[in-house]
C-alpha cells in the first residue's frame, strides 16, 4: 500500500475552468484559491448504512452486495434508518478503449447499473468507491486524472455515495484534489454525497466542510477495543482522537472515526455496546461493517437500537465532548435539540466502577429537575436534581438521555 502523500502547496487545481477563464480575464491568478463549491445540501445528518470492507476487505461480488441489500430490509436496518449499500475497494476491473471505468466482470458480470437499480428497489441508496490517486488502496485504477469521467460514470449507474480514498495520490494537495472530485460529482447532474477517506493527515477538519459532506479522521478501525497495528487503530485509541474535534461537525459535514466493527467477533457484546454508543455521541456516520446477512440477535439488537440511533441522528448535529476523564472512567455530553443531553458514562477500566455524572457538565443549574432514561435498559430511572450516578460494567458504557 502506498500512503506516500506529501502535499506540496496549496490550490493546484489544474482543469478547472471556470478558474482558467477568470485568469484569462485578468480577475483571479493562478494560485488564488478555486471558487467555492455550493453546498450539495445531503447529508444533513449522519450517514447511515453498510460498508463492505471491515468484513470483506476484497472480497466483494454482486451475490454479496444483493444478499445485503435483502438483509438491510429483512434485519430491520433499513427500517431503523440505515440507507447506504457502499461497495469498498476492489470493485474495479480495467478502463474501457474510452477510458470508462469499469467494474470486475467476472465478480459483477450484471454491471453496476443493474446493481445501482437492484438496491435502488430495495428502497435503499448505492455507494461506491474510488481513490485520488493513480490506484486505490486494493491496487485497482484510481481517479487520478479521470475525475469528472468518472464522476458521470457513476451518476449514470445511479451512484448516491462515493467514499473516495487516499492511497498513492503522490504530491498532490488534498484539499485540491478532493476540491476537483467534488466539483465533478456536482457537475455529475446527480446527487451524490461525498465521504473523504484522507486519514486525517492534512487535519481535514479544517478544510473538508467546503469540499465533502464527510471526512476521515484517522487510519483504519480494527476489531479490537484497544491497540494500534500498522495503520489501524482499536476503538479506545480512535475514540480519543476524536475529543477535540467536536467544534467541527455540523448538518452536512462530519467528522467520520470509520466504520462500524459491531457484530465481526474482535470484541465482547459489552464493547460492541459501547462503540455504538460512542459513535452516536460523536454524531459519526453509522456505516455497519459486519456480514448483516448472518448476523446474531446481540448484534442486530446492538446496530437497531432505535434510541442510541436517535442521538446520532439529533437534527441539531453537535457532536459530543469529553467533560471529564479521571484514570479509567470518562464522561461525555452531547446537546440534543429541545434542551435535553445524551450522556455516556464510560469505564475503561477491568473491573466494574461508579461513575457520577454532576448537573455542571451539562451546563445545568444544579437546582433543575431532570428526566433521566437509561438507552441501552430502556427504561426511565426517575425525576433527578443536580447529580446522577451509576455503575459501568469493565467495558461498559452507561448511555443516558437527560431531559429537564
Ligand atoms: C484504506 C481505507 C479503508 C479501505 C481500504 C481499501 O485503507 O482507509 O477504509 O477503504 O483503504 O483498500
Amino acid at each position: 500500500m502506498d500512503r506516500q502523500l506529501r502535499p506540496k502547496r496549496r490550490w493546484v487545481v489544474p482543469g478547472i475552468a471556470a478558474l482558467s477563464l477568470l485568469a484569462a480575464a485578468g480577475l483571479a491568478r493562478a494560485d488564488d484559491p478555486p471558487p467555492p463549491l455550493k453546498d450539495n445540501g445531503l447529508a444533513r445528518t449522519p450517514p447511515m448504512g453498510w460498508n463492505s470492507w471491515n468484513r470483506f476487505a476484497c472480497d466483494v461480488d454482486e451475490t454479496l452486495i444483493r444478499k445485503t441489500a435483502d438483509a438491510m430490509v429483512s434485519s430491520g436496518m433499513r427500517e431503523a434508518g440505515y440507507q447506504y449499500v457502499v461497495i469498498d475497494d476492489c470493485w474495479h476491473g480495467a478502463r474501457d478503449a474510452h477510458g470508462d471505468i469499469q467494474p470486475d466482470a467476472k465478480r459483477f458480470p450484471s454491471g453496476m447499473k443493474a446493481l445501482g437499480d437492484y438496491i435502488h428497489a430495495k428502497g435503499l441508496k448505492f455507494g461506491i468507491y474510488s481513490d485520488a490517486g493513480l490506484k486505490t488502496c486494493g491496487g485497482r485504477p484510481g481517479s487520478w486524472g479521470h475525475e469528472y469521467q468518472d464522476a458521470k460514470q457513476y451518476a449514470a449507474w445511479g451512484v448516491d455515495y462515493l467514499k473516495y480514498d487516499w492511497c498513492m495520490a503522490g504530491t498532490q494537495d488534498a484539499r485540491s484534489a478532493y476540491y476537483i472530485m467534488s466539483a465533478a460529482l456536482q457537475a455529475s447532474g446527480r446527487d451524490i454525497v461525498l465521504s473523504i477517506c484522507e486519514w486525517g493527515t492534512s487535519k481535514p477538519w479544517l478544510w473538508a466542510d467546503k469540499v465533502g459532506n464527510l471526512w476521515r479522521t484517522t487510519g483504519d478501525i480494527y476489531d479490537k477495543w484497544e491497540g494500534v497495528r500498522d495503520y489501524s487503530s482499536g476503538v479506545m485509541n480512535i475514540v480519543d482522537k476524536q475529543a477535540e474535534l467536536y467544534p467541527y461537525a455540523r448538518p452536512g459535514h462530519w467528522n467520520d472515526p470509520d466504520m462500524l466493527e459491531v457484530g465481526n467477533g474482535g470484541m465482547t457484546a459489552e464493547e460492541y455496546r459501547s462503540h455504538f454508543s460512542l459513535w452516536a455521541m460523536l454524531a459519526a456516520p453509522l456505516i455497519a461493517g459486519n456480514d448483516i446477512a448472518s448476523m446474531d440477535a446481540s448484534t442486530q439488537a446492538i446496530l437497531t437500537n432505535r434510541e442510541v440511533i436517535a442521538v446520532d441522528q439529533d437534527p441539531l448535529g453537535q457532536q459530543a465532548r469529553r467533560v471529564s476523564k479521571e484514570g479509567d472512567l470518562e464522561v461525555w455530553i452531547r446537546p440534543l435539540q429541545g434542551g435535553g443531553r445524551a450522556v455516556v458514562l464510560l469505564n475503561r477500566g477491568a473491573a466494574p466502577a461508579q461513575i457520577s455524572l454532576d448537573w455542571s457538565q451539562m451546563d445545568y443549574p444544579a437546582t433543575l429537575q431532570a428526566k433521566v432514561r437509561d438507552l441501552w435498559a430502556g427504561k426511565d430511572v426517575g425525576i433527578h436534581t443536580g447529580r446522577y450516578q451509576a455503575t459501568a460494567a469493565s467495558h461498559g458504557v452507561v448511555m443516558l438521555k437527560v431531559q429537564p
